[in-house]
């Protein structure tokens, strides 16, 4: 059972980073180029979340329905997550912040696999804050993946099915152990959830911000953070 909080701060933030493209659009620019302003953000982003005491970040990098997108549209995503970690992995180490992933990493080119892997062994004993990735993420993926690992369970005669529990599905979840995310931020003016996180964002509280993911900087964080805090999360009770 989840208790009231009155805690002003989040402890785990989820951001659907949407607008690129739109960015790039109005610019006159290629879409690419939204994907690198927006690669900005995310740092920014991580800055925002480390001196506001946020423990928990996940940002959805790219969706398992994302794949469909032109192959230079994909390409060039890969290529910027490849120079994300080149460039901030130092920041990681430094901060002592642990990076994992979220989603089918087994879907991403095997370079791009191995330097994920890397980093994340190297700082998976952090534990100032998690910098985690929806890559090759789907909610409902996640959730049906959880089905056939409860059920292959069921079949082995390890687990009855009357002894299934939420916690059940939790645990068989891609990261059982990272507490829900309290808000989830989307950018854009899309009001939508898009398949993420969808059994993670139960009690969420959701935050809506018209600004494209490129502008999205401190003060939008700020913001987003101020108008949380003056949120009365009752999970359910009354007052
Ligand atoms: C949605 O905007 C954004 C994405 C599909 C990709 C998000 C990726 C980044 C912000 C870049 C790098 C991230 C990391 C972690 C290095 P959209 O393209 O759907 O925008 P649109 O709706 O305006 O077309």
């Amino acid at each position: 059972m989840k208790q009231k909080t009155t805690l002003r701060t989040p402890r785990h933030i989820a951001i659907i980073m949407d607008g690129n493209g739109r960015w790039a659009k109005k610019q006159g620019f290629a879409r690419v180029k939204g994907h690198e302003a927006g690669a900005e953000s995310v740092r920014t982003a991580i800055r925002c979340c480390r001196n506001a005491g946020v423990q928990y970040l996940t940002l959805y990098a790219f969706s398992v329905e994302n794949w469909v997108r032109p192959k230079a549209e994909v390409a060039a995503l890969m290529q910027l997550l490849r120079r994300f970690l080149k460039n901030n992995e130092h920041e990681l180490h430094e901060n002592q912040v642990r990076l994992r992933v979220s989603g089918r990493l087994q879907d991403l080119p095997e370079d791009v696999q191995r330097e994920i892997n890397r980093v994340m062994e190297a700082t998976k004993h952090y534990d100032a804050g998690q910098l985690i990735l929806a890559l090759s993420y789907g909610g409902r993926t996640e959730l049906t993946e959880a089905m056939q690992k409860i059920a292959r369970q069921v079949k082995a005669g390890e687990l009855p099915p009357e002894s299934i529990t939420e916690e059940t599905i939790t645990q068989n979840l891609y990261l059982p152990d990272v507490p829900d995310p309290d808000l989830m931020i989307r950018t854009s003016g899309e009001l939508r959830l898009s398949n993420f996180l969808l059994w993670q964002l139960s009690y969420a509280e959701l935050y809506f911000d018209d600004v494209l993911w490129p502008d999205f900087r401190e003060p939008h964080f700020q913001k987003a953070l101020e108008n949380y805090s003056k949120r009365k999360r009752r999970f359910g009770d009354i007052e």
